[in-house]
């Protein structure tokens, strides 16, 4: 995206309807902003106690050992019994939770009442495998309903999941495992994508040989074709589910509100990945109030989040908020356009969703199919609409607004981040729209756009994005490395409480915020979040490469694609042979969304004279700009 797409100067205004406002459950968003600026720890207080808490909280906000904030300290919860426990006790135990379609067709729905009794026998299953409370479980599956179950039966036990992105490979699964120093994970032996089979359990076997920490593999039957079960660690999902031990009644564990739910990995500025890590109480509050707020869901509402259980989108408005809010949800497990390009719409159609929540690279790539895919379902039980991931261009949002909204649909951009838990700068059905802005932060959340000394930029220009005061959602460490949590987050400034994003922003007169994109090493590939160095050292992990360098260069549909730039060692002929080689390196090592669309090989690659690579001047390079002060460099 270039940045004029992001010119505040020319925006247009989306006001909502009468009727929206009307029905919203915000209708007066600046009213709200302004309860929780006058007393903020009764604002949380407050939202608290939508939940149920098997002990109250002392405090809400405990600020004395900063940034290692607490939030509802003393309080006793668990999020599985929000979740499930306390709607099965109501009329909601026969609503449908979720509705899930296989790509193949095939179709399951789970009621409260169902999901439950599923989550209470795998729970047990786990338990008499020996997990415990604190324990931490990889699971590693595609889009089906058993990561729902599997996830809410470790939070059900205590037990803390790390969920790994089905899309990713060997090594990046091996070094997850590895850190979270997992004994146990859950597959399955593969997943449908655009009509092939995704092979899973091969990708288990090679990940758990080079990290062997993991005893027990539990693996669930989706795909159906051959796999190897290694006798006394591999064990199929439904024969445990079937055996006397799978009982349908599970004690819930007492969690304290500050115990560790999950962790979710994401890529940093370093090659190794960031366990962000999220508790029982404050996630549990942030999210399911989020949720009830931006995207207003009631009882009759069939809402669908079209993204993958496996990244924070998928963990806190796929699984936990629409269950804490007793929701039905759409959950659908192939491609977008398998086997055409209406697959989404028709499924809109057939369910009569009436909140869809997706990406820009979503959007984008159904756009280019043109109109008539969507135009011949019926999308008029569509009432709400939201995106996130990445900066929405104006183009796919009138798009989207037109199209798919047919203009009657509030677009909810909602922008976040896996360490946040939750929305952040978000509008409300009742606020008024500009294509391409998030607008402004939720209530309780306080963010400015600075300069490099913390001081406020002025209006329309970009400067980087702080939050400036912690939230209940808010990551409260990097699992096993407290200082890269402190130095990461909380170091730039010399501010108490202030929270670097890594993102760049501009503010406009209204006070609405336009996210510019990353300012860090972070690169977005269609919505999907990797690091540079992530992909650097895959590369080098390749025999024939001595040292690379990976840019991200805009793209229209995917928002960037990663160009790398590889020295090759002394010796090795440079071919096109070995650029597909080295590609399929990646997907192997880290996963297909890490695939460099370009490789070039150089003799050099531009450094300053401390050594760091710079990323600049191989972005203008290949852009074809100009390449701006080059005074320090060495190469
Ligand atoms: O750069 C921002 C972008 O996604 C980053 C966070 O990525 P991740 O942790 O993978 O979480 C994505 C899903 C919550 C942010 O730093 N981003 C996210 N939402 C938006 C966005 N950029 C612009 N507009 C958004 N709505």
């Amino acid at each position: 995206m270039t940045e004029q797409t992001f010119n505040s100067a020319t925006s247009e205004w989306y006001y909502p309807s009468d009727d929206v406002v009307k029905h919203a459950r915000v209708p007066d968003y600046e009213a709200m902003y302004a309860e929780a600026e006058r007393d903020l720890e009764a604002f949380w207080g407050k939202m608290a106690s939508n939940l149920d808490w098997y002990a109250p909280w002392q405090k809400v906000l405990d600020q004395s050992q900063a940034p290692f904030y607490k939030w509802f300290v003393g309080g006793k919860i668990n999020i599985a019994a929000n979740a499930l426990d306390r709607h099965v006790k109501t009329w909601r135990k026969n609503k449908l939770a979720l509705i899930w379609e296989g790509e193949p067709g095939d179709k399951v729905t789970l009621s409260y009442w169902r999901l439950w009794k599923e989550t209470n026998k795998f729970a047990n299953v786990l338990r008499s495998m020996g997990v415990r409370k604190g324990d931490r479980v990889t699971i590693y599956m595609g889009r089906i309903p058993e990561i729902m179950i599997a996830m809410l039966a470790c939070a059900k036990i205590g037990a803390v999941h790390s969920v790994v992105y089905g899309g990713f490979s060997e090594q990046a699964l091996a070094d997850r495992i590895e850190d979270a120093q997992s004994k146990v994970l859950v597959t399955a032996d593969g997943a449908w994508l655009r009509g092939n089979i995704v092979r899973l359990k091969d990708t288990v076997d090679e990940a758990v040989r080079r990290s062997p920490v993991v005893e027990t593999v539990i693996v669930v039957k989706r795909t159906g074709h051959d796999v190897t079960m290694e006798q006394g660690r591999d064990y199929w999902y439904h024969d445990l589910m079937g055996l006397p031990i799978a009982s349908p009644n599970c004690e819930t564990e007492v969690m304290d509100a500050e115990d560790p739910l999950f962790i979710l990995y994401t890529s940093g500025t370093t090659g190794k990945p960031k366990g962000v890590l999220h508790t029982h109480g404050g996630y549990s509050v942030y999210t399911s109030t989020t949720l009830s707020c931006v995207f207003d869901i009631k009882d009759e509402d069939r809402y669908w989040c079209a993204a993958d259980p496996g990244w924070i989108t998928g963990h806190s408005y796929i699984v936990y908020a629409p269950l804490i809010l007793g929701a039905t949800s759409v959950l659908y497990e192939g491609a977008p356009n398998h086997p055409y390009p209406d697959r989404w719409w028709r499924i809109v159609e057939d369910y009569g969703v009436s909140i869809l929540y997706t990406a820009p690279t979503a959007i984008r790539g159904l756009m280019r199919f043109g109109d008539n895919w969507p135009n011949r379902r019926d999308l008029s039980s569509l009432r709400l609409l939201g995106t996130v991931g990445e900066p929405i261009n104006p183009e796919a949002w009138r798009w989207y607004n037109k199209v798919i909204g047919k203009e009657t649909c509030p677009i909810m951009d909602t922008w976040w981040q896996t360490e946040t838990g939750g929305f952040m700068i978000t509008p409300m059905p009742s606020v008024p729209l500009k294509p391409g802005s998030a607008t402004r932060p939720f209530p309780g959340i306080k963010v400015d756009v600075v300069d490099e000394h913390g001081n406020p930029v002025p209006t329309g220009e970009d400067g980087v994005l702080v939050i400036q005061q912690p939230w209940p959602g808010m990551l409260r460490t990097v699992y096993g490395d407290p200082d890269r949590y402190v130095s990461q987050y909380w170091s730039t400034y010399d501010k108490q409480g202030w929270y670097l994003t890594g993102d760049t922003a501009r503010k406009d007169e209204d006070g609405y915020i336009w996210i510019i994109g990353r300012n860090d090493d972070v690169i977005k590939v269609s919505g999907y979040r990797l690091g540079t160095a992530e992909v650097e050292s895959g590369l080098v992990s390749h025999p024939t490469v001595a040292e690379s360098a990976v840019i991200a260069i805009p793209d229209e549909v995917r928002g960037n694609v990663i160009y790398a730039y590889c020295i090759l060692r002394t010796g090795v002929e440079r071919s096109e042979e070995l650029k597909d080689a080295l590609k399929d390196h990646i997907r192997h090592e880290i996963g297909p969304i890490a695939v460099p669309a370009k490789i070039e090989f150089v003799d050099a690659l531009p450094k300053t004279r401390s050594g760091k690579i710079m990323r600049r001047v191989l972005r203008a390079r290949a852009q074809g700009l100009p390449e701006g002060d080059t005074s320090t460099l060495e190469e």
